[in-house]
């Protein structure tokens, strides 16, 4: 998978696709990342990227010219699957659409700041709007970075065991089990039985009771929306 990350905050990116899951992803060879600084695609002699709003209103808009100008250079180099906008109005992301981005092949991630992009680059070039969750951050930059671990994960050989992003909170909208390891007690506090039981089919109906009842008592709504 390919991932061009569109920001005027670069920096603010790079650390965590050098460390842990991510940047073993990449050394593997099975995710490329990019970052695009949008100043550098500014036509303005102070690498203007934002201005005032039509109407008046607080706040800046970033302008249609060096998103469209990025965009377009890199549609003119290879085929996206995806151009995402990172927004606080977007659909909120959970597991389902992350399964969904982890299927394709190259995508781009426009990271919006100040109030947000001119309306029309969302009219024209996007594909597809990503919120994190209802609050507003100060830029799209850690919602991207959210986004993209979550997706990563799922590209078939990133995790080393291919079962534990199957067996993730949400894959089946139910919450996960408890999970336990050694000492098998600890200052008298036990591990439960079963787990230590040696007998699979047992331990699984377990897990999937306990996922069952943790999902029920903390998230009733990913039950009541399964149909
Ligand atoms: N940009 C600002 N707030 C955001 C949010 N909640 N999700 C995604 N991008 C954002």
């Amino acid at each position: 998978m390919r991932i061009d990350i569109i920001t005027v905050v670069p920096d603010l990116l790079k650390s965590p696709f050098e460390a842990s899951i991510m940047q073993r992803s990449i050394a593997k060879g099975l995710v490329e990342v990019n970052f695009h600084n949008l100043r550098d695609y500014s036509t303005n002699a102070y690498k203007q990227v934002d201005d005032y709003q039509f109407g008046g209103g607080a706040g800046m808009v970033m302008m249609i010219e060096p998103i469209d100008k990025c965009i377009s250079e890199l549609k003119s180099q290879r085929d996206y699957d995806e151009v995402i906008y990172m927004t606080p109005d977007g659909e909120t992301l959970n597991q389902k659409i992350a399964n969904q981005i982890s299927l394709q092949g190259n995508i781009i991630i426009l990271c919006g700041h100040y109030k947000g992009v001119d309306q029309r680059v969302r009219d024209q070039f996007i594909t597809r709007e990503i919120s994190i969750g209802d609050y507003v951050l100060s830029g799209g930059e850690l919602g991207a970075l959210i986004l993209c671990d979550a997706v990563i994960r799922l590209i078939p050989g990133v995790l080393g065991n291919e079962t534990s992003a199957l067996t993730d909170s949400f894959q089946d909208n139910l919450l996960a089990p408890p999970v336990y390891t050694r000492p098998a007690e600890y200052k008298g506090w036990k591990v439960p039985e079963i787990l230590t039981s040696g007998n699979t089919p047992k331990i699984e109906a377990w897990r999937e009771d306990e996922a069952y009842k943790r999902t029920l008592e903390r998230r009733p709504d990913l039950i009541k929306n399964q149909s």
